[in-house]
């Protein structure tokens, strides 16, 4: 029986699409029509589906499988005339956009909460991306939202569910559905972009990896490229069968929360080279023997670098950062005489850049790295980036810092996060801190000198759109600065993220948070961090 059938129902409030998507506990997806009416919501949001082709698939998290099912139906109601969808309902972000990008889908609908933990009392996420294979822009989130709150109703197929983990094409109603691998797509990509024989040859020349995929989606895609393709040794890949529940973890490639990895790179046979990913695969994390890259300097790295892999070998087009991220790239761009553009935090801003051809390389603090290959971060990209700079340079990890910093100078980063923070006093930190901008100019304390200070706001050179209030942006003369923003992705109060950096031309070596000591110290001074919260340090330090 394929029958469409209409619900009545009313807007459920605070379906705001954040930084990323709509991302809520799991569990406030699992209420009944919580996940129909945003799904609807989507639809009208861009005008309807009505023949229009879409890919479907998500990071395997729980409740992926039931959300897929509802939307299929949901797509089959509404006319959609054909649906991609990743094998058992898994596709990894960047694999979304290529398979979006290749097969001329009109846009995706990606299922993932990112790094957040998974399970029934975790994360969930759901957002859009469009025919470029990027993020949804602010014009197109906010006409969902606008949708979420004038729902009447939403349609939806009643009908059996599909069988996700066969391979091919049937029909749900009128509408076909084609089930794919999700890894051979985004897998022949990477084997255009780099230097495999160079990797390999790097690999049988004994060269050592670990790759943690922390039980989360890059499992499959890593075992495949770089243990089958490029010959990494068998188990090179750890935590590779995606899980759930992430094993229970946190699937966020950061020191903290991929502490084995780095235990194990800091350890007496440290592999020559370490990376992890995220839940959703678009994010990485580059540690070499005893040597973890910021991503702010990965970025910096991958951009002086490129050339050297075969996709990028006629050079950059220019670069783009969050503004957030620190100046390292800004300065290789400088001497690469390199655009180089700071967007607000979320990968959607950079999505104009890279479709005008503005950008080539694009990269976030929040362990984000890219190109123009699709609209999304990709975490295997930047790994294999650097495998192949690895690869023909013959440099260490270490070295390859060492000599970075040598040619153009180290900026000491770093970001602390206040997590789970009441939103009133989150924001009325902010707000305060934001009325006294005017009036910073000059400030002073124990030798750092306020020479900035505003509240950043993004004109797209692309489309002219306008996004304000973007995190306020100190800078002190010398190059040093702090950034105060509220994270876009929680789903518990609010974390406030603060962003340190501190530019240094000859002494590399420095612990970076001693290094950055008298912002940290500043920052207190100007923002009362301590004393408002209550909290005596950061959650989270990366
Ligand atoms: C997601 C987005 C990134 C963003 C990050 C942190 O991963 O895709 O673009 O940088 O979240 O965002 P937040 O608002 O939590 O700082
Ligand atoms: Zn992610």
């Amino acid at each position: 029986m394929t029958e469409i059938t209409r619900i009545a129902t009313q807007p459920i409030a605070g379906q705001k699409p954040g930084t990323s998507g709509l991302r809520k506990k799991t569990r406030v997806f699992m209420q009944a029509g919580y996940l129909e009416n945003f799904v609807q919501a989507i639809w009208d949001g861009i005008g309807g589906i009505r023949g229009r082709v879409l890919v479907v698939g998500g990071d395997g998290r729980f409740f992926n499988d039931r959300a897929i099912q509802t939307i299929l139906k949901m797509a089959a109601a509404s006319g959609a005339a054909k649906v991609i969808v990743g094998q058992n309902g898994f596709l990894s972000t960047p694999a979304a956009s290529n398979l979006i990008r290749v097969r001329g889908a009109d846009g995706g609908v990606i299922l993932s909460a990112s790094h957040n933990p998974g399970g029934p009392d975790e994360d969930f996420g759901i957002k859009y991306n469009m025919a470029n294979g990027g993020p949804a822009p602010e014009s197109v989130t906010a006409a969902i939202f606008a949708a979420t709150e004038a729902i009447g109703h939403y349609d939806i197929l009643e009908a059996g569910d599909l069988d996700l983990s066969a391979i091919g094409t049937s029909r749900l109603g009128a509408m076909e559905v084609e089930i794919v691998d999700p890894v051979t797509d985004y897998a022949t990509l990477m084997e255009k972009l780099f230097d495999f024989p160079a990797i390999k040859a790097l690999l049988a020349g004994g060269f050592r990896l670990r790759f943690d995929a922390m039980h989360a989606i890059t499992g499959p895609y890593a075992v495949e490229i770089l243990e089958r393709r490029l010959g990494a040794a068998p188990g090179s890949v750890v935590n590779a069968v995606p899980s759930p529940d992430f094993g229970g973890g946190h699937p966020d490639p950061n020191p903290v929360w991929a502490k084995p990895l780095m235990d194990e790179m800091y350890g007496e046979s440290a592999p020559d080279f370490g990376a992890a990913s995220d839940g959703d695969g678009d994010r990485n994390m580059i540690v070499g023997r005893g040597a973890y890259v910021t991503p702010s300097d990965s970025l910096a790295v991958l951009a002086a670098n490129a050339h050297l892999a075969p996709g990028y070998a006629g050079g950059l087009k220019g670069v783009a950062r969050s503004m957030p991220t620190s100046g390292a790239v800004d300065r290789v761009a400088a001497g690469m005489g390199l655009p180089c553009f700071a967007t607000p935090t979320g990968w959607k801003f950079f999505g104009n850049l890279l479709d005008a051809g503005m950008a080539t390389l694009c990269g976030e603090e929040s362990a984000g790295t890219g190109s123009d290959h699709v609209r999304e971060k990709d975490g295997l990209w930047a790994v294999l980036l650097w495998l192949n700079i690895l690869a023909v340079t013959g440099k260490s990890v270490a070295q390859v810092m060492e000599d970075h910093w040598a040619e153009f100078g180290r900026t000491y980063y770093s970001r602390h996060d206040y997590e789970a923070i009441d939103s009133e006093t989150a924001n009325r930190l902010v707000d305060d801190l934001r009325a006294e901008l005017g009036g910073l100019m000059g400030w002073t304390h124990e030798g750092l000198v306020i020479e900035e200070a505003e509240d950043f706001a993004y004109t797209d050179p692309v489309d002219g759109s306008v996004s304000a209030h973007q995190g306020l942006q100190i800078r002190f003369r010398g190059g040093a600065r702090v950034v105060l923003r509220l994270s876009g992705t929680g789903t518990e109060g609010a974390t406030l993220r603060v962003y340190l950096e501190r530019f240094d031309d000859n002494d590399f070596g420095q612990d970076p948070q001693a290094a950055l000591a008298p912002v940290i110290a500043a920052t207190e001074a100007l923002a009362g961090i301590g004393k408002r919260t209550g909290r005596s340090g950061p959650d989270v330090i990366t």
